[in-house]
């Protein structure tokens, strides 16, 4: 008979190397399976007479029981290191610093214009929107540019299918607004507009503001009112003079460009040009709806870029479309 002891001194070995479960199970089958060498040694008890039998069946159960424990043994220890591994592999460094989370900001453009609606609105203007894709009626025949007039050349018109337009100016929003409202109409219309023409003030596609007010006696004088307040507000300094210098629009009677002169800072002393404006003209009235000998008013339509140019200095209005971080952060 082999020798018991040397068995499970080879098997602890051969237990000892196996790296995982499945290892481990056919090295159990080597020993302890149907044909394994302590099964085997089993099967040859039947020969021996019963004395024998007892003492060496014996020591074959209590060889039996040293391979199952280290079995045992052997399986706990590899289950302990499985775990330790994953303990290791998912644990969090929690002394890592934290990502920094990058947060982005509001376009200077947005800000002005934000900014412009929270102005009118607290003296109490409606604020409207409407389409950018405009009918030739709306943008020009309406506010009195008929077909062939000569004002027509001072806008480069995008012009898309179906005989409509990309709104030159925000004024067609003048009419939009008048026909669907009653007076008194006090509203602003802030929102983009389109021109062929590119260059360091001008861009294609730009934003203005368009300003509204009819009523039965709302004159130039409160047009100056509003506006000269507005500035004053926008710019948040009283420390600046405004003018009003006669001008042409075939949509107001008289109009006027709007100029201002800050007294103080890098632009201090210089007019600069900063809104059109005017009383609507009768013509422009009727086509609201209104009957001109009762209702007057003033519109005006101020360039937001302008306005966020002069706010901040920016002396390039491609800066503002060009989504350079370098520049945009600086409004953060
Ligand atoms: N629509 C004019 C422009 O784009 C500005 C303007 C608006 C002038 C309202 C007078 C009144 O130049």
């Amino acid at each position: 008979m082999e020798d018991l002891d040397a068995i499970v001194a080879e098997a602890l070995d051969v237990f000892g190397a196996a790296a995982d479960d499945a290892a481990l199970d056919q090295c159990k089958a080597r020993y302890l399976g149907k044909s394994g060498r302590l099964t085997e040694i089993l099967k040859t008890l039947g020969k021996l007479d019963p004395e024998q039998r007892r003492e060496v069946g014996g020591r074959i159960n209590a060889a039996k029981e040293r391979i199952e424990s280290a079995l045992t043994a052997r399986r706990d220890t590899l289950a302990q290191s499985v775990l330790e591994a994953r303990l290791r592999e998912e644990s969090i460094d929690v002394t890592l610093p934290g990502r920094a989370r990058t947060r982005g900001s509001i376009h200077p453009i947005s800000r002005t214009w934000q900014r412009v609606e929270e102005i009118f609105a607290s003296i109490g203007f409606d604020v409207a929107d409407g389409p950018e894709i405009e009918t030739d009626w709306h943008n020009f025949t309406a506010l009195n540019q008929p077909e062939n007039h000569p004002a027509r050349s001072m806008h480069d018109t995008f012009y898309v299918e179906g005989g409509l337009l990309l709104r030159t100016h925000t004024s067609p929003m003048q009419v939009r607004y008048a026909r669907m409202h009653k007076p008194p109409i006090k509203v602003i219309a802030p929102g983009r507009t389109y021109r062929i023409d590119s260059d360091a003030t001008h861009s294609p596609m730009f934003h203005q503001v368009e300003g509204l007010w009819i009523g039965e006696n709302i004159s130039f004088a409160d047009l100056k009112g509003v506006y000269t307040d507005f500035l004053h507000r926008f710019f948040e300094t009283d420390r600046l003079q405004v003018r009003f210098r006669p001008s042409f629009f075939p949509f107001t009677e008289p109009s006027a460009e709007i100029d201002m002169m800050f007294d103080s800072g890098p632009l201090k002393g210089r007019w600069l040009e900063i809104s059109g404006s005017g009383q609507v003209h009768p013509r422009v009235i009727r086509n609201f709806g209104l009957d001109p000998e009762r209702y007057v008013g003033f519109a005006f339509g101020s360039g937001l870029e302008r306005l966020t140019m002069l706010r901040y200095g920016v002396g390039d209005l491609r800066l503002f479309f060009e989504g350079d971080l370098r520049f945009l952060e600086q409004f953060a």
